[in-house]
C-alpha cells in the first residue's frame, strides 16, 4: 500500500468532556466496536475498583508515579482508528491540552442533564485555537435532561459555534423512543435494551409501527425535525472542517443507544491527517520523508527502568523502527530503535507508522516538548505548541539549601522539557511554578526527588488569573502586591497574577492606562 493510501485510512481523534459526562463509558463502547475489549464493564466501574483501559495510568499513579495520555487504536473496516485519551478529573494538566495538538478531530461529549460545563469550555477553546473539526455527542438521553433545542442554543451561545443536529431525539428519560437520523433518513427505535431497530423513513407507515408514530412524543419530535429541515442551518462540511459548525448527535453511551450510528457517521466524516504547518510551509502527510513532532514526554513510566518516553505525532512519510532521524532544534541525528505504541496498559513494539499515528520513542534525555524530528535533508520546525496559561500557582523551594545547585538544575530541565511553567517573583526572585492542574505538581515533586535527588517544598499561592503587561509600557511597581503579584516569565516578560476576577476588574477600572494582555485569547 502506498503512503498516500495508508494516510487516507487514518482517523486520529480525541474525546473531550467535563468529568462525568461519559467519556470513559463512550470510549469503552468504541473499544467494543473495535473489538479491543470483549465486554462492557471490563474496563469500567469505579465502584468495582476496575479501571477503564483509557484510565490505566491511574493505576500507575497509585503506585506513586505520573500519568500519561494513552493511545488506543483499532482497525474499523478499512480504517485505522487512533483515539487519544485526554485525562480529566484531577489528572488535568498541560498534557491534556497538548494532546489536542496531535489529533485531526475531536468528539465533544455533553451531558444532556447538565449542558456545557467548565472543563468542556477550556478544552473547546484549545480546539478552536487550532481550528480542528469538532463533533458533538449529547449523552445520557436515557435520563431526563435539558430540551434538545435549549442544548443547541447553549452550545451556540456559550461556545460560539454553529450547530447542525445530525439526528434528533424523540423523548428522553423514561419516555425515550429513539432518534431520527436526518442524515440517512431513518428512525432508530429504542427497545429498552442494546437492540436498536433501524427503520427507513418510507417504512414507518407500515402497520407494525402505528403505535410508535401515533404517540404524541413521536409526533412532537417529528414536527421539530420538520422545523429543523425548513428553518434550521444547512449542513456545511467545509464549515465543519474549519471548526465553525459542529455536527450534533444525541444518544446514550450507557444504554447504549445511538452510539453505532454516531460512530459510523463521525468516522466517515472525520478528516484523515491533513498537511501541517511548518517553518518551511505546509508539509504533506504523504510526503515520502518521515517527520513528526513531540507533544508529550513521559518520564518514569516504568519505575524499574526509569525511562523516558517521547510521544511523537507522525506528520509525514513512513516511520520504520531503526531509522535515523534528525532533531531539527540541534541538527543531531538519532537512531530510533526503541519505538513503542503505547496502547493502554501494554506497550507493543512498532515497526512502522504513518501520518496520524502516535508512537512512543525512548528519550535519551535529548528531546523537548515541541521538538521536530525529520528524515532526510530537509530542515524545518513544526509550528510551536501553544502555551497554556497556568491557573494554579505555587512557590517552590529546596528543603535543604545546600542542594540549591541540583534544585536549579532540576527546575531548569523540567521546565525546558515542558513539564511545568516557571516564573520569578519581581521583588524576591523566588521561584513560582504554574500549572493547569494539581497533578503537574505531584509529578514535578516526584521527579525532583527521583531524578535530581532534591526534596522540595511548596507554598501555595492558589488559583490566579495571569495577564501580561504590554512590554512597551513602563512598569509602576507600586501598583502591585500579593493580590496582584508581579512576576517575570522565562523570556523575561512581565505579567501579573491576579487573585480573582474581582481583583482583575478592580485593577482595570483603576488603572486604565495599563495595558493587560490575555495570551490565551489572542493566541
Ligand atoms: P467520565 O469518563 O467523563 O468522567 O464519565 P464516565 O464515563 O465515568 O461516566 C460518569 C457517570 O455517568 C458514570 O456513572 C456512568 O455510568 C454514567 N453515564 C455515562 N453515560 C451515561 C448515559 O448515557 N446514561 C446514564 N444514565 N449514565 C451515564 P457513575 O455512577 O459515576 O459510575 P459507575 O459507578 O456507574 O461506573
Amino acid at each position: 500500500m502506498s503512503i498516500k493510501e495508508e494516510v487516507q485510512k487514518r482517523k486520529t481523534f480525541a474525546i473531550i468532556s467535563h468529568p462525568d459526562a461519559g467519556k470513559t463509558t463512550l470510549t469503552e463502547r468504541l473499544l467494543l466496536v473495535g473489538n479491543l475489549i470483549r465486554s462492557a464493564g471490563t474496563v469500567k466501574g469505579k465502584k468495582s475498583g476496575k479501571f477503564a483501559t483509557s484510565d490505566w495510568m491511574e493505576i500507575e499513579k497509585q503506585r506513586g508515579i505520573s500519568v500519561t495520555s494513552s493511545v488506543m487504536n483499532f482497525q474499523y473496516g478499512d480504517l485505522q482508528v487512533n483515539i487519544l485519551d485526554t485525562p480529566g478529573h484531577e489528572d488535568f494538566s498541560e498534557d491534556t491540552y497538548r494532546t489536542l495538538t496531535a489529533v485531526d478531530s475531536v468528539v465533544m461529549i455533553i451531558d444532556s442533564t447538565k449542558g456545557i460545563e467548565p472543563q468542556t469550555i477550556k478544552l473547546f477553546k484549545v480546539c478552536r485555537m487550532r481550528g480542528i473539526p469538532i463533533f458533538t455527542f449529547i449523552n445520557k438521553l436515557d435520563r431526563e435532561g435539558k430540551e434538545p433545542f435549549a442544548l443547541l442554543e447553549e452550545i451556540e451561545e456559550v461556545l460560539d459555534i454553529e450547530t447542525y443536529p445530525m439526528n434528533w431525539p424523540a423523548g428522553m428519560g423514561k419516555r425515550f423512543l429513539g432518534i431520527f437520523d436526518r442524515h440517512e433518513k431513518q428512525f432508530i427505535k429504542f427497545n429498552g435494551n442494546e437492540e436498536e431497530t433501524y427503520i427507513p423513513n418510507h417504512e414507518l407507515m407500515n402497520p407494525e409501527y402505528e403505535e410508535l408514530i401515533s404517540s404524541p412524543i413521536y409526533q412532537a419530535s417529528r414536527e421539530e425535525v420538520a422545523l429543523l429541515d425548513e428553518a434550521g442551518d444547512e449542513f456545511n462540511l467545509d464549515a465543519v472542517m474549519a471548526g465553525e459548525q459542529t455536527p450534533v448527535f444525541f444518544g446514550s453511551a450507557l444504554a447504549p443507544f445511538g452510539v453505532n450510528l454516531f460512530f459510523d457517521t463521525f468516522i466517515s466524516m472525520a478528516p484523515a491527517p491533513q498537511p501541517r504547518k511548518s517553518t518551511e510551509g505546509l508539509v504533506q502527510p504523504d510526503h515520502p520523508d518521515f517527520s513528526g513532532f513531540i507533544f508529550k514526554i513521559q518520564a518514569n513510566m516504568n519505575p524499574a527502568h526509569r525511562d523516558r518516553i517521547a510521544f511523537i505525532r507522525v506528520c509525514s512519510g513512513k516511520f520504520e523502527r531503526g531509522m535515523s532521524v534528525k532533531l531539527s532544534r540541534t541538527g543531531k541525528v538519532f537512531k530510533l530503535s526503541q519505538s513503542q505504541q503505547i496502547i493502554a496498559s501494554t506497550r507493543e513494539t512498532v515497526d512502522e507508522a504513518y501520518a496520524g499515528d502516535i508512537i512512543g520513542i525512548y528519550d535519551p534525555n535529548a528531546y523537548q516538548i515541541g521538538d521536530t524530528l525529520i528524515e532526510g535533508k530537509a530542515n524545518f520546525d513544526y509550528d510551536e505548541l501553544p502555551q497554556f496559561p497556568a491557573e494554579l500557582y505555587k512557590k517552590v523551594m529546596a528543603k535543604n539549601v545546600l542542594k540549591s545547585k541540583q534544585f536549579r538544575k532540576g527546575i531548569e530541565q523540567l521546565v525546558q522539557e515542558g513539564a511545568i511553567q516557571l516564573f520569578r517573583d519581581k521583588h524576591t526572585e523566588s521561584y513560582i511554578l504554574g500549572a493547569v492542574g494539581e497533578l503537574q505538581y505531584e509529578v514535578f515533586k516526584y521527579r525532583m526527588e527521583n531524578e535530581y535527588n532534591v526534596d522540595i517544598m511548596f507554598e501555595t499561592i492558589g488559583e490566579r488569573i495571569p495577564r501580561w503587561l504590554n512590554p512597551e509600557q513602563k512598569i509602576n511597581e507600586s501598583l502591585f502586591d500579593e493580590r496582584k503579584l508581579l512576576v517575570r516569565d522565562r523570556e523575561g516578560n512581565y505579567l501579573v497574577l491576579f487573585q480573582n476576577e474581582f481583583a482583575l476588574n478592580w485593577f482595570k477600572q483603576n488603572n486604565e492606562d495599563v495595558e493587560l494582555i490575555d495570551l490565551f485569547e489572542t493566541n
